[in-house]
């Protein structure tokens, strides 16, 4: 598939998607929607992408759900479509992804950067849900990801209001896990992806899959996903060359099994 409005790259074992809309700020369309999905489609399936990276422009990384699009939006045929849950899809993807934010990442922009595993921010991010200005609410997740990441009171406060963070704000509440210079954005999270990358792929899933349930079970149940799984790595051999590696003082060769 060509794409429009996105650029696919591979950098080493990381993939790379920019948003590439920029006469729009990056806003997410349908089309774009489409896009993702089937670059992350063939990420998912390509065995030497172990980390993805998503990253806009300077200036956004994107503003929001394209209000043009959705300002044609009907009630009926948006319930019946269920308009914007295929970003859901994108959400799910299984292999680690983080979120390399300059710029704006407002409403629908900011939910899609909380999708990620994590965020890295340049200096210059401000992120928002400026939803309440148009009439609206989130709808990618904004009430639900936000809360459970960034708690109520901040929640809040950005839905309510409309009102931007910075980097430093947003780094402080939780919802970015470091900030760097703008200039060294994408180095910085392509040099992250690869880390991770170079990594067993399968024990990196199951920890983030883990990690995601204590979204959504209590402690106990947590506690016990987390053993299960723990317990379910000594069947892969990257767990055998892994320790191995560290008692032979050699660097682990990890085959992804
Ligand atoms: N959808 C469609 N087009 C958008 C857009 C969006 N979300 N954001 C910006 N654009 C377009 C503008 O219409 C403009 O296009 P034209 O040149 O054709 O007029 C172009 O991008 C440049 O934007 P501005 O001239 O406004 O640039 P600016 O630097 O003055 O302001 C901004 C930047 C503060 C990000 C401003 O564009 C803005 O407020 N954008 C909308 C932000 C927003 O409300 N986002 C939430 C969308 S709703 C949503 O996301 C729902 C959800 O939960 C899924």
């Amino acid at each position: 598939m060509a794409y429009d409005t996105i650029i696919v790259e591979k950098r080493g074992e990381a993939g790379l998607i920019t948003l590439n809309r920029p006469k729009a700020m990056n806003a997410l369309n349908k089309a774009l929607l489409d896009e993702m999905i089937d670059a992350l489609a063939a990420m998912r399936d390509d065995a030497k992408i172990g980390a993805v990276v998503i990253t806009g422009s300077q200036k956004a990384f994107a503003a929001g759900a394209d209000i043009k699009e959705m300002s044609e939006f009907a009630f009926a045929s948006a319930y019946m479509h269920d308009a914007l849950g295929g970003w859901e899809t994108v959400a799910g993807f299984p292999k680690p992804m983080i979120a390399a934010v300059s710029g704006y990442a407002l409403g629908g922009g900011c939910e899609l950067a909380a999708m990620c595993d994590f965020i890295i921010a340049g200096e210059s991010a401000k992120f928002g849900q400026p939803e309440v200005t148009l009439g609206i609410m989130p709808g990618m997740g904004g009430t639900q990801r936000l809360a459970r990441s960034i708690g109520k009171a901040k929640t809040m406060d950005l839905c309510l209001t409309g009102r931007m963070m910075d980097a430093e704000e947003a780094e402080r509440c939780g919802l970015v896990a470091r900030i760097v210079p703008d200039t060294e954005l994408i180095e910085e999270a392509i040099s992250a992806a690869q880390k991770i990358a170079s990594f067993s792929l399968p024990s990196v899933m199951m920890a983030k899959e883990t990690i995601n349930q204590a979204f959504e079970t209590g402690l106990a149940e947590g506690l016990r996903f987390e053993r299960r799984l723990f317990h379910a790595m000594f069947a892969l051999e990257d767990q055998s060359e892994g320790m191995a590696a560290f008692i032979d003082k050699r660097t682990p060769s990890f085959r992804n099994r």
